[in-house]
C-alpha cells in the first residue's frame, strides 16, 4: 500500500530498520553521545538557538505540556479546524483559563480581530496551529509575530507537527516561544516522537507553572538538555530513527525539502481544478503537505473514492469531523516524490470515476 494518509505517513524501509537498533541504557556514553548528535541537528531543522527536547511521545501529549508549562494564566487559542479544537478542548479538561477565536473552519484568521482580542483580553500566551490537517489550511504565523510587537508579554505557541520539516519555518525569526513539531507527517517517521522547541522565555513561564507536574516539566528537561540526557526513559529506537532521517534531511537539505512540499502541494491542487474539487481552504492558505478537497456537486459521498484508492494500492483519507463524508485528504508530504505523486493523481483520477 502506499501511504498517502494525511498522517501518519509513509516511512521508508531504511528508516523503519533503524528502529530494531539494540536497546541501549540512557545514562551510558553512546546515549550522551547520540543527543549530542541529535541535537544541533534538531536546533537546524528547527530554525533555533535554544534547546529542542526529544519526546518520545505523541504530540497531543506535547501540546498539553505547551499548554501546562508556557500557557500562562490565560491563553488565547486561534481555532479553525479540529486541531485548534483539539488545543481548547485540552485547555477546557484542564480547567486552564482560555479563550477560543472560533473562525470556522477552512477561514482564515482576521489579524485585526486578533489584535481586538489581544487589546481587550490580558493574556498570557497565544496558540496558533500552523498547519491544520483537517482542512489542508497554513495559518500565516508572521502577522501574529508582528502584533506582538505590541504585546511582548505574551508568548507565541505554535503547532507546527503537520509542517516541521515540510513546510519554511524559523523559530528564533518568528519569535516563538514554544514550537511543537511532529515526526509522523513532513520528517517520514514512525509516529510517537515528538520534538519541542522552547525559548527562554517559554522557560521562565515554565518556571512559575504548578500545573506541569514531572515528566513533562520544561525546567527540568532544560537541565538534561544541557548535559544531552532526558528526564524519564526514552523509546530509544525512535531516536535513532529519528537521528538517520535527520541526517537525509540534511544532505535533502532543508530548502529543497520545502520546494518539493510546495510541488507536492501545487500538483495536487492542479489536479482538483482540472477535475472539479474545491480545496477546503481558500487560497495564498493552501497547506504544502495535507489537502483536502471537496467534491463536484455531482457526487453525493466521498468514502467510495477512498475506498476505489485503496482496491488500487493507495491510501487517502477521508475528511475529518464536520468535513468526515463531503471531502477527502492526501497527504502529499514526508519522502514521497514529484513522480510518485504524480503517479497517485494518475490513479486518482481513475478512482473518482467510481459512483457514490
Ligand atoms: C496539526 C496537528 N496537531 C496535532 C496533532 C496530534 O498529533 P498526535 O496524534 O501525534 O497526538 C495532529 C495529528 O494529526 C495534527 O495534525
Amino acid at each position: 500500500m502506499k501511504n498517502f494518509l494525511p498522517g501518519p505517513t509513509m516511512v521508508k524501509p531504511e528508516v523503519l530498520a533503524k528502529l530494531s537498533h539494540p536497546i541501549i541504557g540512557h545514562h551510558t556514553p553512546e546515549f550522551h553521545e547520540l543527543m549530542s548528535r541529535l541535537n544541533p541537528a534538531l536546533q537546524k531543522l528547527f530554525g533555533t538557538r535554544h534547546s529542542v527536547f526529544s519526546f518520545t511521545a505523541t504530540a497531543s501529549t506535547a501540546m498539553e505540556a505547551a499548554l501546562t508549562n508556557a500557557g500562562g494564566e490565560k491563553m488565547l487559542i486561534v481555532s479553525n479546524g479540529l486541531f485548534g479544537e483539539r488545543w481548547a478542548r485540552a485547555a477546557a479538561r484542564m480547567s486552564l483559563n482560555h479563550r477560543v477565536m472560533n473562525i470556522g473552519w477552512g477561514i482564515p484568521y482576521d489579524p485585526a480581530e486578533v489584535r481586538r482580542t489581544l487589546h481587550w483580553g490580558k493574556f498570557d500566551s497565544i496558540i496558533l496551529v500552523h498547519g491544520e490537517t483537517s482542512t489542508g489550511m497554513l495559518n500565516p504565523i508572521e502577522p501574529i509575530h508582528e502584533m506582538l510587537e505590541d504585546w511582548p508579554e505574551v508568548l507565541l505557541i505554535v503547532d507546527a507537527v503537520a509542517t516541521i520539516g515540510g513546510v519554511d519555518l524559523r523559530m528564533d525569526d518568528l519569535g516563538i516561544d514554544v514550537l511543537i513539531g511532529g515526526s509522523q507527517k513532513c520528517l517520514a517517521l514512525p509516529p510517537g516522537i515528538t520534538p519541542v522547541g522552547i525559548s527562554p522565555r517559554g522557560l521562565r513561564m515554565a518556571r512559575g507553572s504548578f500545573r506541569k507536574g514531572y515528566a513533562f516539566d520544561f525546567n527540568l528537561w532544560q537541565e538534561r538538555w544541557k548535559k544531552q540526557e532526558v528526564v524519564c526513559t526514552p523509546a530509544m529506537p525512535q531516536l535513532y530513527a529519528l537521528e538517520y532521517q535527520l541526517d537525509n534531511i540534511e544532505k535533502e537539505t532543508l530548502q529543497s525539502r520545502w520546494e518539493r512540499h510546495l510541488k507536492l502541494g501545487r500538483l495536487t491542487l492542479e489536479w482538483a481544478a482540472k477535475n472539479g474539487w474545491k480545496p477546503c481552504s481558500p487560497e495564498g492558505y493552501q497547506l504544502p503537505s495535507v489537502s483536502c478537497l471537496i467534491p463536484p456537486k455531482t457526487r453525493d459521498h466521498t468514502a467510495p473514492v477512498v475506498e476505489a484508492m485503496r482496491e488500487r494500492g493507495y491510501l487517502i483519507d477521508n475528511g475529518q469531523g464536520k468535513l468526515e463524508n463531503g471531502s477527502i485528504r492526501i497527504g502529499h508530504m514526508g519522502d514521497w516524490s514529484v513522480e510518485e505523486t504524480k503517479e497517485m493523481l494518475g490513479m486518482l483520477s481513475k478512482a473518482v470515476k467510481v459512483k457514490g
